[in-house]
């Protein structure tokens, strides 16, 4: 199986990059943010509650992700592999996601960092909140949204890089061009492994 962790700060390219990594390597694409907000949009409990986290900027409680990335990993477990967007999001994630795919044995092939600065990423997601209206993309909450991901997320980096696993790629250009860097490093990391590295 092929599993990478798309990572990166809000609006730094992680849904649109994992539509066409699941296209050219036919992988099942888990994004946490789409499964809340469809969870919202089905007005459950559970959407009720993440609803006014989201909207705060905040991550939702780990269990709670966990919680839904393991009945994905149990409907799709005999598939080519995942593209995991906007999760794990805490190291206490990571461990999970790592313990849950030991049980089917496997494991996270590689984590591939998408890096933009913050005036781009405020610049993409007050565009797109202006066209989509979604509800967390106004200044606000997005430069909360950086804050946390700066404080409570980017020590996932840290995670991957003692297993050797992570990779940064520059998330500034057209979409192709950061396409291209993105599979360069998943056939770059491949090869080095092949060759017993
Ligand atoms: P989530 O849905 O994961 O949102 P996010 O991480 O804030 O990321 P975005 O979807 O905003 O951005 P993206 O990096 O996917 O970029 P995109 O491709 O969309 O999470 C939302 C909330 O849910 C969280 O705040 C939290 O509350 C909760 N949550 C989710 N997962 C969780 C977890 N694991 N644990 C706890 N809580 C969790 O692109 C953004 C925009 O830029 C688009 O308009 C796009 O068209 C444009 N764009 C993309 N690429 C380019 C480019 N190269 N140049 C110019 N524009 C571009």
């Amino acid at each position: 199986m092929l599993n990478i962790v798309l990572f990166g700060p809000p609006g730094s390219g992680k849904g649109t990059q994992a539509e066409k990594l699941i296209k050219k390597y036919n992988l099942i694409h888990i994004s946490t943010g789409d499964l809340l907000r469809s969870e919202v949009a089905n007005k459950t409990s559970l959407g009720t509650e993440a609803k006014k986290i989201m909207d705060a900027g905040e991550l939702v409680p780990d269990e709670i992700v966990i919680g839904m990335i393991r009945k994905k990993l149990e409907e799709h477990k005999d598939g080519p592999g995942f593209v995991f967007d906007g999760f794990p999001r805490t190291v206490e994630q990571a461990r999970e996601l790592r313990k849950a795919l030991t049980d089917y044995d496997e494991r996270v092939t590689m984590e591939i960092s998408l890096e933009v600065p913050r005036g781009e990423l405020l610049k993409r997601l007050v565009k797109r909140g202006e066209e989509s209206g979604r509800s967390d993309d106004n200044e606000e909450t997005i430069n909360n949204r950086i804050d946390v991901y700066e404080r409570q997320t980017v020590p996932v980096t840290y995670y991957y890089e003692k297993m050797h696993k992570h990779v940064p790629v520059n998330g500034i250009g057209t979409i192709d061009q950061i396409f291209k860097r993105i599979v360069d490093a998943v056939e770059g990391f491949e090869k080095f492994h092949e060759a017993g590295a």
